[in-house]
């Protein structure tokens, strides 16, 4: 087990690490970040990514999807600003990725309710990007399509967030292999494909590609619902953009996203606590650790 660091990760550490805003502070500087997914059977789970993006303190936040469903987003996500992709059977057409210029923005979160229904070439779309990239969701099943593409790395950081099905899906190993051996197996994927890997479930790992890796120690079965994925990558994308230390900033929005389900179960039962409510305890959960 040499060259292999363990760390838990509490509350302490994410007091001593959040970002503090400075009093003549712009938008632009807090991060401009792109969300890109939704289909037409999931339009939900953009707007739940694109919601804790803003409650995380995104600068700004544009969503790109396919064009017949934005109203259903934007309705619900009003801050945010909009990219209309080209649509094909109700998910984004095979190359309607193409046309989406990335410059503007500082990271990109991907896969929310995207759909599986046709491929795209995630690694020639995003190589050249210098900023970072989080890949979720069905974008994990796209990518593992073609994994060995990423083999090099990108120009920015990559940081995968899947659960143990899709962690499964990506190692070619089953889910009871997955969960049996988490350190291992998410330590020797993000060192072979050069990306941060946030193994979810109770005790979401984090794991770099130098080999270090922290286990959170917040949340509770509360989050056992759909969509409590999706909040988790709008905050890892905002959280990365406002944190000068990146890794910091993935820790940092994995134990905020626990931490918010935490406080909210004080409340109320679990059984009725969703993914929206968890965003809406977002400012509350961040003030409660300043
Ligand atoms: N204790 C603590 N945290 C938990 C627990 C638990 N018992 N169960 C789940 N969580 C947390 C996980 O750590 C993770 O952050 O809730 C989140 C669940 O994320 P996902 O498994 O991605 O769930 P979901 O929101 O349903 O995903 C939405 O993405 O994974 C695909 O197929 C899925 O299309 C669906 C979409
Ligand atoms: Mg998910």
């Amino acid at each position: 087990n040499s060259g292999i660091t363990k760390y838990v990760r509490g509350e302490s550490d994410v007091c001593r690490t959040l970002p503090k805003r400075k009093a003549n502070v712009h938008k632009g500087a807090n991060g401009k970040g792109l969300v890109v997914g939704g289909s037409r059977g999931m339009p939900g789970a953009l707007s739940l990514t694109t919601l804790a993006a803003l409650r995380t303190g995104i600068g700004l936040c544009t969503v790109a999807l396919p064009e017949d469903i934005r109203l259903l987003v934007t309705q619900n996500a009003a801050e945010a600003t909009l990219v209309n992709l080209p649509s094909q059977d109700g998910e984004i057409a095979p190359d309607g990725l193409e046309a989406l210029d990335l410059t503007p923005y500082d990271g990109v979160a991907i896969g929310p309710g995207m759909g599986r229904a046709h491929r795209y070439d995630l690694y020639g779309y995003f190589r050249v990007f210098k900023g970072t990239v989080v890949i979720d969701a069905d974008g994990l099943n796209h990518l593992s399509r073609e994994l060995e593409n990423w083999k090099d790395g990108r120009d920015g950081l990559t940081v995968i967030t899947p659960h143990p099905g899709e962690m499964a899906v990506l190692t070619g190993k089953t889910i009871k292999e997955v969960e049996r051996n988490r350190f291992s197996i998410s330590r020797q994927f993000a060192r072979e494909h050069q990306m941060v890997v946030v193994l979810k479930g109770p005790y979401t790992i984090t794991s770099t590609p130098e080999g270090e890796q922290w286990v959170n120690t917040s949340g509770n079965p509360a989050l056992a619902k759909g969509g409590s994925g999706d909040v988790l990558t709008g905050m890892i994308l905002a959280s990365v953009l406002q944190h000068s230390h990146k890794i910091e900033g993935i820790l940092n929005a994995v134990y905020v996203h626990g931490h918010a389900a935490d406080q909210l179960i004080h409340e109320r039962d679990e059984l009725g606590v969703t993914a929206s409510d968890v965003i809406n305890q977002l400012p509350r959960a961040f003030h409660s650790l300043r």
